[in-house]
């Protein structure tokens, strides 16, 4: 057992299903996709035959039942990881929940809770905390090459997400800032050693979008940490061109730069086009940038290989639900922040939400609009 590889199971069947499934064939050393579980009649079986995955099920419940199934992925809407996770645990299993951790606080916190009853981990998917060109960056911040770190930034863009669900904010629970404000939040609070988060101001807003989704498209946050540093996120469903993912280092004596898909792409010019280029690129013709090992560029196969060690005690969860919940208080007070334009400082206390981005539809500025 300690040595044999551990099994998973995949509750969902589409984009990071898919991505949990290529990552483990990438590094298969550590781990086997045995199952997966997803509700659309055909699309488990799909992925299945694509990945030879052995084992489907249109109810994850009924995967859940699978003894020697060891740890689950959940890459399903926002809506349901806590009860997921929820089912995990008393089912035994380990859990990999995709980001954002949960709709609300108080659902991570019971999630968080019941992982632990169950004596499990809750561990969370946030890849930028194994992605190789970040790390490193972090490895030569923390080696003292740019001195005290004053300013990070991090930013992740693109013209919006390619499932229904995103677009509802009762399944999404937000719009950019939540979707890919979770990354920035949950990197830049690691790079900086986890020092708390002192405050948050957000501006945000629908500039491009306001005809499919209440959600912000474009938004901009700004966090202040205990250890007198800032950073700087920015998010956008709304940036034509493809999928665009950056840091930016500065200290006393020294910066760095890191753009993920840059500098391990292709510039390449076709009149013809060609099969695929890189995540939400909308085209392949004219002038792109495709990217080679892209999933080991995000760094999704390191963190799901790192899971797998854990739940063989060979390591220890580097980013945990833990992580997840301090992700969920920023994006309540970057929301309260952006619909009450004003700095929030934390800890916060919020009103009790179904979602966060009720914090800024129903805040006092944006009723003024
Ligand atoms: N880490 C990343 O960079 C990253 C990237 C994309 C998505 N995500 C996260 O992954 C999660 C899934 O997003 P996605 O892009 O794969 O969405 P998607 O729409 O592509 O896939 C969602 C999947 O959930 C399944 N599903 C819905 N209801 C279900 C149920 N009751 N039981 C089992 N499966 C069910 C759907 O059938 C579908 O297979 C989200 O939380 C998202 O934020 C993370």
């Amino acid at each position: 057992m300690a040595n044999s590889r551990v099994k998973v199971g995949i509750i969902g069947s589409q984009f990071q299903a898919d991505i949990h499934a290529a990552s483990l064939q990438i590094m298969p050393d550590e781990a086997e996709v045995v199952a997966v579980a997803s509700p659309t009649p055909g699309n488990a079986a799909a992925l299945a035959s694509k990945f030879k995955i052995p084992r489907v099920f249109t109810d994850y419940r009924e995967m859940l039942k699978e003894k020697d199934i060891e740890m689950v992925t959940i890459a399903t809407p926002n809506s349901l990881h806590a009860q997921m996770t929820k089912d995990c645990a008393a089912a035994g299993k380990h859990i990999v929940c995709e980001k954002p951790l949960a709709m609300t606080v108080a659902e991570g916190e019971e999630m968080i809770a019941v992982a632990k009853r169950h004596g499990v981990l809750l561990m969370y998917g946030e890849e930028l905390l194994f992605t190789p060109k970040y790390l490193k960056a972090k490895e030569m911040a923390d080696a003292g090459a740019f001195g005290k770190i004053y300013l990070i930034k991090q930013s992740e863009k693109h013209f919006g997400p390619h499932s229904e669900w995103f677009w509802d904010v009762n399944r999404s629970g937000g719009g950019a800032f939540m979707d890919l404000g979770c990354h920035g939040i949950a990197f830049c609070y690691w790079f900086m050693g986890r020092s708390p988060i002192k405050s948050i101001y957000c501006q945000m807003g629908t500039y491009v979008h306001a005809g499919k989704t209440q959600a912000e498209d474009d938004s901009l946050c700004i966090m202040e940490f205990a250890n007198g540093a800032v950073a700087l996120i920015e998010n956008s469903w709304a940036r034509r061109g493809g999928m665009d993912d950056r840091i930016e280092v500065f200290g006393a004596e020294g910066v760095t730069y890191a753009n993920l898909h840059m500098g391990n792409a292709l510039p390449t010019y076709s009149e013809n086009g060609y099969g695929y280029a890189v995540e939400k690129a909308p085209t392949t013709k004219g002038w792109t940038y495709p990217v080679f090992e892209e999933l080991w560029n995000y760094g999704t196969p390191q963190e799901l290989t790192h899971f797998a060690r854990c739940v063989r005690g060979k390591e220890t969860p580097r980013v945990t639900g833990e992580d997840g919940l301090v992700v969920m208080h920023a994006l309540y007070a970057g929301y309260a922040s952006a619909g009450g334009g004003r700095k929030i400082a934390l800890p916060f206390q919020a009103p009790a939400v179904k979602k966060p981005i009720d914090l800024w539809l129903n805040g006092p500025s944006r009723r003024a609009v």
